[in-house]
């Protein structure tokens, strides 16, 4: 039952589908036109988003770099980057040639404006090679400036542009729509911990207004992120039951199997918890625990999930476990301690696994713990919400007893396998009465057909269009990170002594279990891909 695919792949009573519209004209400023995540991500996305449409008509695409580079070197460097990604694509039908059309609108929009991002004139040279490109390509001046770089740099290069006066749009909302509008994205981390993060919002909110920011998380680009809230409140069948009365807890997963990798200088003072909780652990959990909103505008949806952030209990450092990766193997491959990893200090104290116990004070999850946990080297890939069901309140078949039989959980696949199962107690046949647990299972590609996307094109999209449901606002990184820095204190101000402590391929420590096994629970086994 678990693994047949459904008898037909026809979408059950689906309206017609509705068709997203190319957003108006802008251009879009890239920080970092030479580095890492824009060959990456940003130009396969908005490659994606030329072949499908959704590039706005009058569009200019501008990589800023330190690198000289002309449009034509810049565009020859991310072509060739794009050739090797394009046949990787997670798509049945993977197209395996770039589609020179899409490609021709793209790189045709390209062009390049060298400098150093501290140097003031720099800022000039962009102010009017962007009055020339609203010129040239009819982008009305609405301008979108992304910044690939390091965080360090989200505070000097916004106050930068807005000493050259490239933020400044009409100060009512409604006249900003209309343009020209002027916004700015970031990618966190957003601080690190809540002094720093408090000082960049108020950094940025001195420039900007909140309406102009948008700081991405990029787990909120996933559909199967954005499907919890679609699922929660298109279904009437689940809510009634989405609460304290019927389930028992909540247990979120976020399990690599890649070690640090090359990423070691940026992850030695980050660690698991500050790089993976507050911003991609938080938000899956605030899409599960939300109240339903009162519409779907962006404020509507974002002000249910501050609730939830303002609302989740300031962790005890009691209520978290770390781990460090040791030797081990992951499948039949032999790995290296993260100690042994470039550029990690062989006695580091860096956690690469964090497990943590949460409450909500809130009327409907009073009492329900969400457990959660993110590492490094486990022994699978896979992100998943698991919801457990209270037992039946008592068992009517003989031989069986509550305590006996298995529980009812719902998991939420988030990746790699998306999709949704359900696990019940059914009858086994056969002469006696005995029960065993099935699942129904839903499993996106079963219904639905892939198309290419590397998780950066609603978010691009979105900010194209002004719509910022999927970002997060000042307020809620904050509290996030009032949520954690307990936790990240009494961690720095006590190295732990017994790293590593736990090896690759593994699943976190000994610890981890303890601290469901206190509440007489225990973690679901991570998903084998
Ligand atoms: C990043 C973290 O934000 O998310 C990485 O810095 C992590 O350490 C990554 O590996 C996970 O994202 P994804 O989309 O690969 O699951």
């Amino acid at each position: 039952m678990t693994d047949a695919p459904p008898a037909t792949t026809t979408v059950l009573a689906a309206p017609p589908r509705r068709q997203a519209a190319p957003p108006g004209p802008c251009a879009m400023v890239i920080f970092g036109a030479g580095g890492d995540l824009t060959k990456r991500l940003l130009v396969p996305a908005l490659y994606n988003l030329a072949r499908t449409g959704l590039l706005p008509e009058h569009f200019a695409l501008v990589g800023v770099d330190l690198a000289a580079m002309t449009a034509e070197s810049w565009a020859g460097e991310l072509h060739a980057m794009l050739q090797s990604f394009v046949g990787n694509q997670e798509s049945e039908d993977s197209l395996t040639q770039i589609d020179a059309k899409a490609w021709q609108l793209l790189a045709g929009a390209m062009s390049t404006v060298q400098g150093d991002l501290n140097d003031a004139a720099l800022y000039q040279r962009l102010k009017d090679h962007l009055q020339a490109v609203a010129h040239d390509r009819g982008t009305g001046g609405n301008c979108l400036f992304y910044l690939a770089v390091a965080d360090r740099f989200f505070g000097p290069v916004a106050a930068q542009l807005g000493h050259a006066g490239l933020l400044a749009q009409p100060a009512e909302k409604d006249a900003a729509e209309a343009g020209p509008w002027r916004r700015l994205v970031i990618e966190k981390p957003f601080g690190h911990g809540v002094d720093s993060a408090r000082a960049l919002n108020r950094e940025l909110r001195g420039l900007l207004e909140e309406e102009q920011i948008f700081r991405i998380d990029h787990f909120l680009g996933k559909e199967t992120v954005q499907n919890i809230m679609a699922f929660r409140f298109s279904n009437g069948l689940f809510e009634p039951i989405w609460n304290r009365d019927r389930i028992d807890h909540v247990q979120i997963t976020v399990a690599e199997e890649l070690g640090v990798e090359h990423r070691g200088k940026f992850y030695e003072p980050t660690g698991a918890l500050r790089d993976m909780v507050p911003n991609h652990v938080f938000q899956i959990l605030a899409m599960v625990a939300m109240e339903p909103p009162g519409g779907f505008g962006s404020e509507q949806i974002r002000n249910r999930k501050a609730d939830v952030f303002a609302q989740l209990r300031t962790l005890r450092p009691e209520d978290a476990v770390r781990g460090q990766y040791g030797p081990g193997s992951i499948g039949d491959r032999a790995v290296p301690a993260y100690r042994s990893e470039p550029d990690v200090a062989p006695d580091s104290k860096t956690e690469t696994f964090v497990a943590l116990r949460l409450g909500l004070d809130t009327w409907r999850w009073a009492g329900v713990p969400f457990y959660l946990r993110t590492g490094k080297r486990m022994s699978g890939r896979a992100t998943e919400v698991a919801i457990r069901f209270k037992p039946a309140p008592y068992a009517p078949f003989a031989d069986t007893d509550v305590a006996s039989l298995a529980p009812n959980w719902l998991v939420l696949n988030i990746q790699p396998d998306e999709g949704i199962s359900l696990q019940f107690e059914v009858k086994r046949p056969g002469p006696v009465v005995d029960l065993a647990a099935v699942q129904m299972a839903f499993r996106y590609r079963d219904w639905f057909p892939r198309e290419p996307n590397v998780g950066y094109e609603t978010l691009i999209y979105d900010c194209m269009i002004g719509d910022q449901t999927l970002f997060q606002r000042g307020d809620m990184v904050e509290e996030t990170w009032r949520v954690v820095q307990p936790v990240l204190d009494a961690w720095a101000s006590t190295p732990a002594p017994y790293f590593p402590n736990y090896a690759s391929g593994h699943d976190g420590p000994e610890a981890a279990h303890h601290l469901l096994a206190e509440d007489g629970r225990a973690w679901r086994p991570v998903p084998k891909g």
